[in-house]
């Protein structure tokens, strides 16, 4: 048996012996896409963390996604392989800042994106991931001012399509902001049949030229749905792995700069099985935070 099998075998015996579940975001590496008891976008997880009766959860993703499974499930246990994975967009802002800008606004609703830590959270109405923002921002419809955090782009692809206007804060996605317009077209002239779907946090620039913006799920949905036979994928590259892997029939393309998260990229079957042997790195959300996040957390899971 070679180093990786063996690896995988070992990382199975013990997740049953401790009752684990393996929780793993569309970004990460194959091998851990691979060992992924659920495979999804951050939405998804959230609403699997939140209905699974196992009673660990390895989370592989970063840490305001394992942060938001301890919000959920505070009798779990939520490990992270690399307790290092963090969100650079998540961390943009923090709960003093909001504060600030909701004092200058005081009777806007306050949706933040689940890219933001647990105390970002207790400041919340509601949260939204790129799947439901545009619902939750129409769900509003009495408010007068609506505040929408952290993601200045994902705030004006969703006020461009709602009509709404939203105050954002100024924060944005480093890899997704690095898909420029050029790297999509350059695609597009090599692939001139070629579907294009991006993620919304990249600039509307970049949007302007998709057939669609899509959550990291719903471009797995539309690659199975399209009848096109080759997509340019303007998202981080790890998708690209799950997306072949679903449609082996089908071509896809990454923007000709690949896009990468290097946070999404930390694990390893090493560190997961390193984390089942020590049942670390313990992620455990302060109860006093907990009970003032789990609000707009549940409000997200449930819309
Ligand atoms: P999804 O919710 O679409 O998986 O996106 C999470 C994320 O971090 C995108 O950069
Ligand atoms: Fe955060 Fe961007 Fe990485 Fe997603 S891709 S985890 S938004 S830094």
């Amino acid at each position: 048996m070679d180093k990786k099998n063996k690896l995988i075998g070992k990382i199975d015996k013990l997740k049953k012996k401790k009752k684990a579940v393996i929780l793993v975001h569309n970004y990460q590496i194959p091998e851990i896409q691979d060992i992924a008891d659920y495979l999804g976008d951050s939405l998804g997880l959230s609403r699997i963390a939140s209905q699974t009766n196992a009673r660990v959860i390895v989370f592989c993703g970063v840490h305001f996604m394992a942060e938001t499974a301890s919000i959920l499930c505070p009798n779990k246990k939520v490990l992270m392989p690399d307790v290092n994975a963090g969100c650079p967009m998540a961390d943009m802002i923090t709960k003093e800042g909001l504060r600030t800008l909701k004092r200058e606004h005081p009777h806007a609703a306050v949706i933040g994106y689940v890219n933001t830590s647990a105390e970002v959270k207790t400041e919340l109405d509601i949260c939204c991931t790129s799947t439901n923002a545009i619902e939750i921002v129409n769900s509003f419809k009495d408010a007068k001012e609506i505040i929408f955090v952290p993601d200045r782009y994902l705030a004006h692809y969703v006020s461009k399509k709602t009509g709404r206007k939203l105050i954002a804060w100024d924060g944005y996605c480093p890899t997704h902001v690095k898909i420029l317009p050029e790297h999509i077209l350059k695609q597009k002239k090599l692939h001139p049949e070629a579907k294009v779907v991006v993620h919304p946090e990249c600039t509307q620039p970049v949007i302007d030229l998709a057939d669609e913006a899509l959550s990291t799920e719903g471009m797995c949905k539309y690659a199975k749905l399209t009848d096109a036979s080759e997509i340019i994928v303007g998202t981080e590259i790890g998708l690209l792995y799950r997306l072949q892997k679903e449609n082996p029939r089908k071509k896809f393309y990454p923007p000709s700069v690949e896009p990468v998260c290097p946070n999404m990229k930390m694990n390893t079957l090493e560190k997961v099985l390193w984390s089942l042997e020590d049942m670390k790195y313990e992620v455990k959300v302060p109860e006093d935070v907990r009970i003032k996040a789990i609000k707009a957390v549940d409000r997200m899971c449930r819309a």
